[in-house]
């Protein structure tokens, strides 16, 4: 390993394995305003087609529906139980590919994808930089990613700070960790750390204006949702709200899009032990040709967290 790169295993990761992360939070929960809200920003921030993309942290695959339109679409999430309940969901099509991997030594190949999507997922990331720098490494030049990040300059905490009811300040630019492994970020703080990384910022929507709860009790989501959708593109002027979402681009010479996709592992998969690209592939593993690691293929997820 080079020894100016962190060690991506010395970096705490928020474990959902055997989370009821989708009972939980999700169904039947009050949060349909925030679900579709999200989606209205998605829509608008993504491209609507394309070759490939991938989703980190994609969870029980909440917002695959929303990809349909990439011939190839790649889940990525530390938790394996996460991927199985998106698989459930989802299916085993030829369309997807399920990878258990953490998303600081992701096992994917430069330059692969067209578009790359990340929901509710960078607050429980403790080293941004590293993670930015493995995004820009598998995206490709001139590809999109659309991170949403939660914003700690929001009303609600100015007011909690306001009232003294808060000891963190929402003005500070520097990310806040309110409880273990959960962070919440500065929208300039975020800027910063996307441009170091290579990545130009194109668009910021801001999202979950009407996140008040006597308002959700009172309005239906669909109603709210759409109020918000019809605010979200102040988001290039002001970031006052609890989520933000940011659209970047990769820089460098912008290369075609990828048509069709790699059907040898080897233009898919970099092996996380030695970057080799050699695979040999069996029905339940799959076998680096390079340093002799086995990572095993559990009903069609390539795990990569344990070698065999
Ligand atoms: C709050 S859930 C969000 C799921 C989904 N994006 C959504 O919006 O419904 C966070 C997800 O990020 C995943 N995650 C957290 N840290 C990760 C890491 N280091 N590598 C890969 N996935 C990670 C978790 O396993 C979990 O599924």
């Amino acid at each position: 390993m080079d020894p100016r790169q962190p060690d991506p295993q010395a970096i705490p990761v928020c474990d959902y394995e055997g989370s009821d992360y989708q009972a939980r939070f999700w169904t039947n929960q009050g949060r349909e305003y925030e679900d579709l809200a999200e989606r209205i920003a998605i829509r608008h921030m993504l491209p609507p087609r394309g070759g490939c993309l991938l989703e980190i942290g994609t969870g029980f695959g909440r917002l695959v529906d929303l990809y349909q339109g990439y011939e190839r679409i790649v889940l990525l999430d530390y938790s394996r139980s996460m991927l199985r309940q998106a698989q459930e969901r989802l299916g085993q099509g030829k369309k997807y590919t399920y990878v258990a991997a953490n998303l600081y030594d992701m096992p994917l190949v430069d330059r692969l994808v067209d578009a790359v999507c990340m929901v509710r997922v960078i607050h429980h990331v403790a080293d941004v930089a590293d993670a930015l720098g493995q995004i820009h490494r598998v995206l490709r030049p001139g590809g999109t990613f659309v991170l949403e990040y939660a914003n700690k300059r929001n009303l609600k905490s100015m007011f909690r700070y306001a009232l003294g009811r808060q000891s963190w300040s929402p003005f500070d630019p520097e990310p806040v960790e309110f409880v273990s492994l959960n962070y919440d970020y500065h929208p300039r703080w975020m800027n910063a750390r996307l441009a170091d990384q290579g990545f130009a910022v194109e668009q910021t929507r801001t999202v979950s204006h009407l996140r008040v709860p006597i308002l959700k009790r009172a309005f239906p989501a669909r109603a709210l949702a759409a109020v918000d959708g019809a605010l979200q593109w102040t988001g290039r002027w002001w970031q006052y709200t609890p989520s933000v979402f940011v659209r970047s681009r990769r820089g460098g010479q912008a290369a075609g899009e990828r048509s069709g996709f790699p059907a040898d592992p080897g233009e898919l998969f970099r092996c996380p032990a030695c970057t080799g690209r050699r695979w040999q592939q069996m029905a339940s593993e799959i076998h680096c040709q390079s340093c002799d690691a086995r990572w095993p293929i559990d009903g069609g997820i390539y795990d990569f967290k344990e070698r065999l």
